[in-house]
């Protein structure tokens, strides 16, 4: 049985069919964003290159190019291979804070882009003009606060993400948990749940909790296809459960795989260092360093707390058939847990 089932469940009978008060419908989002699945591979710096997303495309997910690293001509190139290798549904991650973000949304509308996944900056900068062109806009949120700010700014979905996340995290330091019930009451939208999601079970876990769908980002990290450097495959793997932590609240604070650079970030944080410290100490090119050239020492990590439970490296196509038999093996299981 797979998730297909749920789908022509979905659309014949409008619900799952059992008295579990569950409040999903992956269909929402799988109809919404023309997808099998209601998986979006995460927009990663380093990590989101073609390969990865037209794998994640192929295997029944939303695929997504992480823009954040791909400057210049890199993006469009990118695309082309992306809309080379696959004919279906893929999106563009564009970090808003970002330098030169304007000019990657514009040449990303001028390639054919239909899905814009925005993050870390204001919905309203950008949301009504791509949505001008016929594309989708999607926002991530990591507050119930943003979220409704985001449904303001006339948004198609949410992506809410927890602060066990890897990558940039929100402030408010809120789990995906505490996070996503919040966001769906406040919203009247598609909600995206991400941040600590690598398995099935969480993956259900998430949609129980009310969400239309899930974001995997350390997970897709881990992957054959992933462009982040075999030796930072390596090292989440090896990574033990506490092996993370939320840094540089400064600046942006950030999930870092505790290595040499992190101990130093460590070192200047609990000296009080100053914000300008903090940046001199980060310099440029630390996380491609780190992430895309498999430098462990010197490198900025980005993974999520997931690391600690991420054990092989398999293709994108044998990840998301695990998932998705784990999902529906517990699912199967839920029903019949009885409390009486
Ligand atoms: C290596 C790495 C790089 C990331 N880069 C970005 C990025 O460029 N833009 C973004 O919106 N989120 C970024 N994220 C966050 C992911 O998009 C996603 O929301 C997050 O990984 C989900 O949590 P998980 O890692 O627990 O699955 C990154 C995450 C990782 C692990």
């Amino acid at each position: 049985m797979g998730v297909y089932d749920i789908t022509e469940r979905d659309q014949t009978k409008g619900h799952y069919g059992y008295a579990m008060p569950i409040l999903c419908n992956p269909t929402k989002i799988t109809h919404h964003l023309g997808i099998t699945y209601p998986i979006i591979q995460a927009g990663m710096v380093w990590v989101s290159g073609a390969k990865l997303a037209a794998a994640s495309s192929e295997a029944g997910c939303l695929g997504v190019l992480g823009a954040g690293s791909l400057t210049g001509e890199l993006l469009s190139q990118h695309i082309h291979k992306v809309q080379k290798l696959t004919k279906k549904p893929f999106a563009v991650n564009f970090p808003i804070m970002y330098h030169g973000t304007e000019q990657q949304v514009n040449l990303a509308l001028q390639m054919g882009v239909k899905i814009f996944i925005m993050s870390a900056g204001s919905p309203k900068v950008y949301t009504k003009r791509i949505q001008q062109t016929g594309a989708q806009v999607w926002h991530v949120t990591s507050s119930p606060l943003l979220a409704k700010k985001c449904e303001d700014a006339g948004v198609d979905g949410v992506i809410v993400e927890g602060f066990e996340a890897g990558g940039h995290n929100g402030r408010d330091e809120l789990t995906t948990l505490v996070l996503v019930p919040q966001v769906k009451k406040a919203v009247n939208l598609p909600v995206v749940a991400a941040g600590g999601i690598a398995s099935g079970e969480q993956m259900l876990a998430a949609m129980a909790l009310g969400a239309d769908g899930v974001q995997i980002g350390s997970r897709f990290a881990t992957t054959v296809e992933s462009s982040a450097h075999e030796k930072f495959k390596q090292a989440i793997v090896a990574a033990a459960p506490s092996d993370t932590h939320l840094m540089m609240k400064k600046i942006a604070p950030v999930r870092l795989l505790k290595n040499h650079f992190y101990q130093q970030v460590l070192s200047l944080e609990q000296s009080n260092g100053s914000t300008e410290e903090l940046l001199a100490l980060l310099g440029k090119g630390r996380a491609k360093a780190g992430m895309h050239e498999g430098d462990l020492t010197e490198g900025e990590l980005e993974i999520g707390q997931v690391s600690g439970m991420i054990s092989d490296i398999p293709t994108v196509a044998e990840l998301v058939t695990q998932i998705i038999s784990q999902y529906e093996q517990v699912r199967t299981h839920l029903t019949t847990l009885k409390l009486d």
